[in-house]
């Protein structure tokens, strides 16, 4: 071998030795990164993964406030509405026991006048505990599946909202099937008052009493219970359609609207019932005119 031969293999020895060591630095400069990198990650999982429950937490909470929310805002109502359907019964036993006392005074008041004014008076009163009987079923929080029917729940809706329908000269045309349900009777009557009470806000502002009409109607079809409940209210504007079932989402004046109601019953025939409830604008012939309106339906399975 020459030198020039022997030097060229040094150098070539030289070059691979310097290549190894440098592959050799690469690939441990790689297992470090590897492992950092590895190390980082897990860290994050973890941190997402508790993060993820924070927010489950958060959300739960939040949940648990608008129930409360709406609880209390549908008990505002309530309220409101035991007020307007005991003003009457009240001021009648007020002026019949006023005149009671008045013809006792002037010794015209026969024994038989006596027995009518205070039966008289005895009927008011019953109406009066029947009310508060109503309003006590409907707020019993007991989250039980029973068996009732679509036309009891819309019965009890519309008994507790009769003051304020008959004061509002609004006709309610009803066309229920006999339909048995297995679900939750209380929240499903919340969310018929809810959708009714709703209509009535929106007929207030109708001027003319024969254009004044909810339509409420329960039928059976594809194994579904459907309830509709349309207005002639003029309907609900396009632009915020999208927006109706969120919540807090109102276009009512601060003491009047909450903007829960239709959140709430999203979530309650969605989550606790399995249904689904949709809103549209719909027009109905009414005595030969067209009137537009609102229509809310509810679709819930019947298998259970
Ligand atoms: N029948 C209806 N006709 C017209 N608009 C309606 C009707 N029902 C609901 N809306 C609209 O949807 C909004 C949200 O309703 P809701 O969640 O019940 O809250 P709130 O009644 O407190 O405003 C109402 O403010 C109203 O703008
Ligand atoms: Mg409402």
């Amino acid at each position: 071998m020459s030198d020039t031969e022997k030097l060229r293999n040094r150098f070539e020895i030289e070059k691979w030795k310097t290549k190894f060591h440098s592959e050799h630095k690469l690939r441990e400069y790689a297992e470090e990164l590897l492992e950092t990198r590895s190390a980082e990650l897990c860290e994050l999982n973890e941190t997402l993964a508790r993060r993820v429950e924070e927010e489950v937490e958060k959300n739960r909470e939040k949940e648990l406030i608008l129930f409360q929310q709406s609880k209390m805002a549908s008990m505002g109502e309530m309220i409101g509405n035991i007020a307007h359907q005991w003003r009457q019964p009240l001021s009648a036993i007020s002026s019949i026991a006023s005149s009671h006392i008045v013809q006792n005074e002037v010794g015209m008041l026969s024994l038989e006048a006596s027995r009518e004014s205070l039966t008289d008076i005895m009927k008011h009163t019953e109406f009066l505990s029947n009310t508060i009987d109503d309003f006590r079923n409907f707020f019993r929080n007991d989250k039980e599946y029973t068996v009732f029917l679509i036309e009891e729940s819309v019965a009890t809706c519309l008994h507790i909202l009769a003051g304020i329908i008959s004061t509002n000269c609004i006709t309610v045309v009803r066309d229920i099937q006999h339909i048995q349900l297995f679900s939750l009777k209380n929240e499903f009557v919340q969310v018929i008052l809810n959708l009714v009470k709703n209509a009535v806000d929106a007929l207030v502002d109708v001027f003319d009493d024969d254009e004044k009409f909810i339509f409420i109607k329960a039928y059976v079809e594809n194994e579904e219970a459907h309830v509709e409940i349309t207005d002639t209210a003029g309907g609900i504007p396009k632009s915020i359609m999208n927006r109706i079932f969120e919540p807090y989402f109102t276009t009512k004046h601060k003491s009047q609207g909450t903007g829960i109601g239709l959140f709430m019953s999203s979530e309650i025939i969605g989550k606790h019932m399995k249904g689904t409830i949709i809103a549209d604008n719909v027009d109905t012939e009414v005595g030969g005119q067209i009137l537009r309106g609102a229509s809310f339906k509810i679709s819930i399975p019947l298998e259970y």
